[in-house]
């Protein structure tokens, strides 16, 4: 018997667009589809980069057994229709240089990658990881013009893990008991928030000293540099790229899960027209919700202080690519 596929009603799978084919981009691909979530397309402008990634992973497919497509390409046709977009694309970093050093150079490239990818899916949800992160996220917004709820930065969740890590390793426990949160600017300035860690909600107040708490919060803001000096050639991705899924199975699942999210301001604590890491319900939509959590005098400083640091570099950013 011949079966006719024509008559067949057509399946639409959910599409996540990865522009860079680097470390996070690739990882990133990689964790999509061996989790089953959605078919991915990698852009990249190195020629046969991305195809070639796509590939290897495509050959894996039977072995992983998953049901996922990965194509590779370097044209942003190719990305079109995407339920989800996500902006890795840019340098990262290698020992001795900032987050804040990459300003210029990537300022360049976001725009030109988030213009491109708006144009061939404005209905998509948008998730930069490139660095300056909340810079990133402010310029993407900008050149996009899509609605903040669409348009967020990958960076809180991958701070709160570190932190979570770092507790858990110290107190000899499960992450799995440790939750962990870490807000502001993903920076050295970013806000990690003691009274909000807990071991299966019990402050971390009750079970470590105030020096070691301050240790742990340290390493945690020097996180990315931490990484960085050890592999010498370039930054983290294995954190970073599960960290972005994270987001991306919450909102394609719409499981309204409540995440440090770099977001648009617009009053929330005391901040106006600026992206920085906040609490945020994400679901089905982007930012579903901006939660306004109590800070002491201390970290509502903190974070007004982060919040200064962001500013100055989103002003440099505007001015150096033109943009109002
Ligand atoms: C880090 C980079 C991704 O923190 O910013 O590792």
């Amino acid at each position: 018997m011949t079966v006719s596929y024509d008559s067949l009603l057509p399946c639409q799978s959910l599409r996540v667009a990865i522009m860079g084919a680097g470390n996070v981009g690739r990882t990133l691909a990689q964790r999509i589809v061996e989790k089953d979530l959605a078919d991915v397309v990698l852009l990249d402008v190195v020629e046969g980069l991305p195809q070639g990634v796509a590939l290897d992973l495509m050959e894996a497919q039977g072995l992983e057994d998953h049901n996922c497509q990965v194509t590779g390409t370097n044209h942003y046709e190719e990305t079109a229709a995407a339920d989800l977009v996500v902006i890795t694309a840019g340098r990262a970093r290698t020992p001795g240089i900032s987050r804040d050093d990459l300003l210029a150079i990537n300022a360049k490239i976001v725009a030109e990658v988030a213009e491109k990818a708006a144009k061939h899916s404005p209905n998509a949800i948008f998730i930069v990881v490139t660095n300056p992160l909340d810079v990133m996220t402010y310029l993407t917004h900008k050149v996009t013009g899509l609605p903040s709820q669409r348009v967020m930065g990958m960076a809180g969740v991958l701070d709160s893990s570190r932190l979570q890590t770092f507790i858990a390793m110290e107190l000899g426990i499960s992450t799995a008991n440790v939750t962990a949160m870490v807000l502001g600017g993903h920076g050295d300035l970013m806000v990690p928030l003691p009274n909000y860690c807990t071991v299966n909600g019990i402050p971390i107040t009750e079970l470590l000293d105030s020096q070691t708490i301050d240790r742990l919060m340290a390493r945690t803001r020097q996180g990315g540099a931490e990484v960085v000096k050890l592999l010498r050639t370039g930054g983290a991705y294995y954190a970073p790229a599960s960290s972005a899924y994270v987001m991306i199975e919450t909102i394609l699942r719409n499981q309204s899960r409540l995440l440090p999210t770099a977001a648009y301001l617009q009053g929330e604590y005391g901040l106006n027209d600026i992206y920085i890491g906040v609490p945020c319900f994400l679901g089905c939509g982007g930012i579903k919700k901006i939660l306004e959590v109590k800070l002491t005098s201390q970290e509502q400083e903190a974070l007004h202080i982060s919040a200064n640091s962001v500013r100055k570099n989103i002003n440099l950013v505007l001015e150096s690519v033109g943009v109002k």
